[in-house]
């Protein structure tokens, strides 16, 4: 199956770090980042797991879940993320799919038979409370992925639904409706870019020369 931003992101029963799951049921009512590692004890992988361990708090802040999958089995995952605590300084407090029969890996086409015929490459699977797919991006096995820039679209996207901004303000929004939502004011570069601070962030001083 070939899964598309807005599709529903697809439900499943798995075995964790954490203990079974199932998929909808673990991610609530809140955001979720579900990523895929090829196999347990390789250096990127272990590197990037306990770098993402390092932002808990920060998916946290933005009512994020996160859930790693590898196909190795959990007592496999248990050895490793004692390792990447050891070695990374910072403990895994997040399940880790066990995907032996690579069950949740086919359904998500985290397999891609050309470049590995056995092991997942890097996936990241943004989805949003309705369980919408919002983003997805796909990395080689050998590169590890930016986190970072995951808390930025997750920002981003958190942003857009909550205030109908694309940063700038998104043109479908008229003067009128702007002025209502945006009590700050804005500054229009463009009548298609209009620029506002941020909502629920504290002015800067460029936007506050903002016309009304
Ligand atoms: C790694 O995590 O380092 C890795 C995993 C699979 C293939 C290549 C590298």
């Amino acid at each position: 199956m070939t899964l598309r931003l807005g599709d529903t992101a697809p439900d499943f029963q798995a075995e964790t770090t954490s203990g079974p799951i199932g998929f909808h049921d673990w991610l609530g009512d809140g955001w979720g980042v579900l990523f895929s590692h090829p196999r347990d004890f390789t250096p990127v992988c272990t590197t990037e797991l306990g770098y993402v361990a390092r932002l808990e708090p920060e998916f946290e802040q933005r009512g994020v879940k996160a859930i790693g999958l590898s196909i190795d089995p959990v007592t496999s995952h248990q050895g490793w993320l004692a390792d990447i605590k050891e070695t990374q300084g910072h403990a895994v407090n997040f399940p880790i799919i066990a995907d032996p029969d690579r069950k949740v890996a086919d359904l998500y086409g985290m397999i891609h038979p050309a470049h590995d015929e056995v092991y997942t490459v890097r996936t990241v699977f943004v989805i949003d409370p309705r369980k919408k797919i919002r983003l997805f991006i796909t990395y080689p096995q050998t590169t590890g992925r930016n986190f970072d820039e995951i808390l930025r679209v997750i920002d981003s996207l958190q942003l857009t639904d909550g205030h109908r901004v694309a940063t700038p303000v998104v043109p479908a929004v008229t003067d009128e409706e702007a002025r209502a939502k945006f009590p700050r004011g804005w500054r229009a570069l463009k009548p298609y870019l209009r620029l506002t601070p941020q909502p629920g962030r504290p002015e800067p001083e460029e936007a506050r020369a903002a016309t009304r």
